[in-house]
């Protein structure tokens, strides 16, 4: 598999062209941004392991039912991926109030949710990736009505097994941020990543936090927090 020219950077991952028209090469780096790219630094050894843990559980996913854009793990780094347009509704599925859920609801932060929460956001950089609805979905022409129903069904489920199976590995799942794409026959599958980056990961036991909220509040050792959530999860 040859790697061709690069398409896009964004702001934890670039992606290039290949030799196959069919498929994406997915680079992951170690910056990390907070607040729509207000704060920037850097969580060593990230990429690697934001790789390696979207890689395991997309593949879990896939054994599961749910349609991914995994294809093969080329390096520790780099991820041979289906070509998809990315549909630009970004998903956020939340179990337990925290962050901008808590915020914006004047919720203390771990406050359970009677039922699940989805949100969803325009894709959007320049504009800060502003909360939107299902008539902002339609009226923008951002994905279909059929698509918004696979979409919403698949991060229900997607919800159910994650939350079961962090459970084993003693980690709550509070809230986490879901891409889907669109491959050249339409199909719409999940994209992106599966992240400490992109989830909030509560230790079951102690409550502490495992995931980028450690860099986005200055809590210390990012690092060590996306090493156990692997090592949790993969044993390594
Ligand atoms: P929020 O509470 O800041 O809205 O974040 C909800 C979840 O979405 C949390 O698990 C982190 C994730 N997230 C991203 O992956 N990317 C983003 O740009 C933001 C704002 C949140």
């Amino acid at each position: 598999m040859e790697k061709r020219e690069q398409l896009y950077e964004g702001k934890a991952k670039k992606v290039f062209k290949t030799d196959d028209e069919n498929l994406y090469l997915v680079q992951y780096k170690d910056d990390a941004t907070a607040f729509n790219g207000l704060k920037k630094g850097t969580i060593q050894g990230k990429g690697v392991i934001n790789n390696k843990v979207t890689n395991f559980l997309m593949q879990m996913l896939e054994a599961k039912g749910i349609p991914t854009h995994y294809v093969q793990q080329l390096s520790d780094r780099e991820t041979l991926v289906k070509k998809v347009e990315i549909i630009p509704v970004e998903v956020v599925v939340r179990n337990i109030a925290a962050g901008g859920l808590a915020k914006r609801m004047g919720l203390p932060e771990g406050t359970p949710m009677a039922s699940t929460v989805l949100e969803y956001s325009y894709k959007n950089d320049q504009l800060g990736d502003p909360m939107i609805n299902e008539t902002h979905v339609y009226a923008m022409g951002l994905a279909t009505p059929e698509e918004m129903k696979a979409i919403q069904s698949y991060a229900l489920q997607i919800n159910d097994i994650l939350r079961e199976y962090l459970k084993e590995a003693d980690i709550d799942l509070i809230d986490f941020k879901l891409e889907f794409g669109r491959t050249s026959d339409g199909t719409v599958i999940l994209a992106d990543e599966i992240s400490p980056d992109t989830c909030r990961f509560w230790d079951s036991t102690t409550g502490e936090k495992l995931d980028k909220d450690r860099f986005r509040r200055d809590l210390g050792n990012a690092e060590g927090a996306y090493q156990e959530v692997m090592k949790r999860l993969m044993g390594e």
